[in-house]
């Protein structure tokens, strides 16, 4: 994604006594990870709670466009149909990672052992940062890579069929490099084998371990890692689950959170707790922070517990530089802790956070002297003097389109004494695109300033269930939404009518139920703009097979499908939110009294030239409520989570102001 021109600000202000027992979304790394090996197995692999963030998600539409089948069977869970080793194809366009320094790394080593080019572009701020780190390792191991000046991208990869093992040395500690390599090695004969300075994140290792990689790690008395593993292993086709544990790096936020707002206590869920990730729940424990882990356990070989995290006086500490690799993304975050804490902290050995997202050594430093604390760096040592008293905040931080700056920042302005503004959040997109809603549910104050046009973002596909008896307005509601927000419509009730239809002009009865079966189980997209769906004849003949719980059945599968599908989807019928889309991200039930509804209806047949007595028309929609109530299969009735609209005394567009203002709140950068 080159990412949006139009800055999407939102404001932080003060809060105190957070509470609440909360998940975060999946972890970033594993879930990139999830993508692109089991893309490397013969086999289907279901991945649930993936991280639905732009970063992810523009891992998926590389991996679609190298030829590998990708499914989202439902929010978060995604299957994967493996090509194996050296199954991949090239790619007919250029990949556009948008912010992504994993997906675009990983991806290089994973392309380089084929025989066909890849192209490779970014955001602007992609596309500053430093790709020498891979580009020098595949080179030696047989690809060729041509990068613009400075070896930045855009970049592209020509792969080599005879790929060479090599014995690389890392000279920074980076996961994302031996990911690069280990995932060229996979397909390059022989023993490859990668040694890094300083233990970092082993998550590949761990996943390749667990699809059945033999790989061997080491670790020598100087604290370095090596890595081996044999290419082109030969691993039985399977099936495989993976369960992708909550983000540490975004649970991170709340932490902080709950320990500098007075009064809080948070239960926060199923938190990977890998060691080589928890360098910052380490820290803010020597700093005296009340985190206690529950219900420790192992899921596909990564550490998962629960955290639970109360307000504590911080005092200040040393973190040293060997920590920094377990604790790389959370130095923004524990910067603004430490500006709460008593006593200076120092955080040494921090050069890489230069080359992340953003220059973060300087934008925490600009941002916290902003907000009113003292804050400096001596070569890569950060120092932040924590406030003896709160600091005052009331600006506005310019965020560099780097999310943890924004969070980092947005979490800052819920202790400090005036509001802190960040000027754009729509890099949280990237990972945690559900940040400012997960930090109200707990307690925190965080809204959308100014923001009256905002350039839609790559969001997850959101859906939106719609239910409601006849004539309660429902489908025009689902329609303008589809429209405002840029999402598919589906009217489901135009599924039955085309399963109708397809028996009725087979020249079947509707009561056939094999007929009817087999109609709905050939349903596509086509028969659904067919203008005979709205003869008399075939409304009726869509009322008999609906009623048959099999068509039901067979017709579930197209409309998840469509739900999980594109940009995101609104679907309007009778059990959107009961049966089709029980996870649906909005369920509304529009109704109406009898009397209104009919009185609509009404008048619609009037417009349409269709003269009947208003009587006929309101004991036809009784009957048809009586019906829709009663049927065994799938009765008319509202989810219980679902929001009912009661539209007998507002208009269509007071029901879709209404509506409107209820997805907005949730989702600002939908606004159209
Ligand atoms: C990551 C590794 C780290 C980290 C990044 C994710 C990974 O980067 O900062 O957010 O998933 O491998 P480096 O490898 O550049 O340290």
């Amino acid at each position: 994604m080159i990412h949006s021109p139009a800055p999407y600000p939102m404001r932080s202000s003060g809060a105190t006594a957070l509470k609440g027992d909360v998940s975060v979304p999946g972890d970033k790394s594993i879930s990139h990870r999830a993508l692109m090996l089991s893309s490397q197995v013969i086999g289907t692999t279901q991945i649930n709670g993936l991280l639905e963030g732009e970063d992810v998600l523009n891992t998926a539409k590389a991996l679609t466009a190298l030829g590998v089948q990708l499914t989202r069977l439902s929010k978060q869970c995604w299957e994967v149909h493996g090509v194996g080793i050296g199954g991949l194809r090239e790619s007919d366009h250029v990949l556009d990672l948008g912010n992504s320094g994993t997906s675009t790394r990983l991806l290089m080593g994973l392309v380089s052992p084929y025989p066909f080019t890849t192209f490779f572009t970014g955001d602007d701020s992609l596309r500053t940062r430093p790709m020498a780190r891979v580009i020098t390792p595949l080179t030696m191991m047989g690809a060729r890579i041509v990068a613009r000046g400075g070896n930045k991208l855009p970049l592209a990869v020509t792969g080599s069929a005879d790929m060479l093992p090599i014995r690389y040395s890392l000279p920074v500690a980076s996961a994302q490099v031996k990911s690069a390599v280990l995932l060229a090695a996979l397909n390059t004969p022989a023993t490859t084998t990668i040694t890094e300075p300083q233990p970092t994140r082993d998550h590949t290792e761990n996943m390749l371990r667990y699809f059945g990689f033999k790989l061997h790690s080491e670790k020598a008395e100087d604290g370095s890692v090596s890595v081996a593993i044999m290419g082109q292993q030969k691993i039985r086709p399977a099936d495989h689950e993976i369960y992708v544990p909550g983000d540490p790096s975004s649970a991170a936020f709340l932490v902080v959170a709950a320990l500098i707002c007075r009064n809080s206590s948070i239960y926060i869920r199923n938190v990977c707790v890998n060691p080589l990730r928890a360098g910052l729940f380490k820290t803010l424990k020597e700093m005296g922070a009340s985190i206690e882990l529950r219900n420790e356990r192992s899921i596909a070989g990564e550490d998962v517990a629960d955290l639970v995290v109360s307000s504590s006086r911080l005092k200040a500490i040393t973190v040293p530089a060997e920590r920094a690799p377990s604790m790389i993304d959370e130095y923004p975050i524990l910067a603004v802790a430490a500006a709460f804490a008593e006593g200076e902290t120092v955080m040494h050995g921090l050069s890489e956070l230069r080359v992340k997202e953003s220059d973060r050594l300087s934008a925490i430093i600009e941002s916290l002297e902003a907000c009113g604390v003292t804050a400096r760096a001596e070569g890569d040592t950060l120092y932040v003097t924590g406030c003896a008293e709160q600091p005052k905040g009331g600006v506005t931080i310019h965020t560099r389109y780097d999310h943890r700056i924004a969070m980092a920042f947005m979490v800052m302005g819920m202790a400090t004494a005036q509001p802190v503004t960040v000027d754009d959040a729509t890099a949280i997109q990237t990972s945690f695109p559900d940040f400012a809603n997960l930090m109200n549910s707990i307690g925190a104050d965080m809204v959308a300033v100014g923001a009256t046009h905002v350039a839609a973002t790559t969001h997850a596909p959101i859906t939106i269930a719609i239910d409601g008896p006849a004539a309660s307005g429902k489908g025009t509601l689902a329609r303008r939404l589809a429209e405002y927000f840029d999402l598919e419509y589906l009217d489901t009730g135009s599924l039955y009518r085309a399963v109708g239809m397809k028996v009725v002009y087979a020249g079947k009865d509707p009561q056939d139920k094999s007929a009817a079966l087999e109609a709905a189980k050939n349903i596509d997209a086509e028969d659904l703009a067919n203008p005979r769906l709205r003869q008399e004849r075939i409304g009726q003949a869509a009322s008999v097979v609906s009623a048959f719980p099999e068509v039901r059945e067979a017709l579930l599968e197209f409309q998840r499908q469509f739900a999980a599908s594109g940009k995101g989807a609104v679907l309007d019928g009778r059990d959107i939110g009961t049966v089709v889309c029980p996870d649906a991200d909005f369920k509304f039930f529009v109704t109406a009294t009898l009397y209104a509804r009919a009185k609509r209806r009404h008048r619609e047949l009037q417009g349409q030239g269709i003269e009947v007595v208003f009587e006929s028309v309101l004991e036809d929609l009784r009957e048809r409520d009586a019906r829709d109530e009663k049927r065994s299969v799938a009765p008319l009735k509202p989810a219980d989570d679902a929001i009912i609209i009661d539209s007998s005394a507002i208009d269509a567009n007071n029901v879709f102001e209404k509506v409107s203002q209820i997805v907005l709140k949730k989702y600002p950068a939908l606004a159209a």
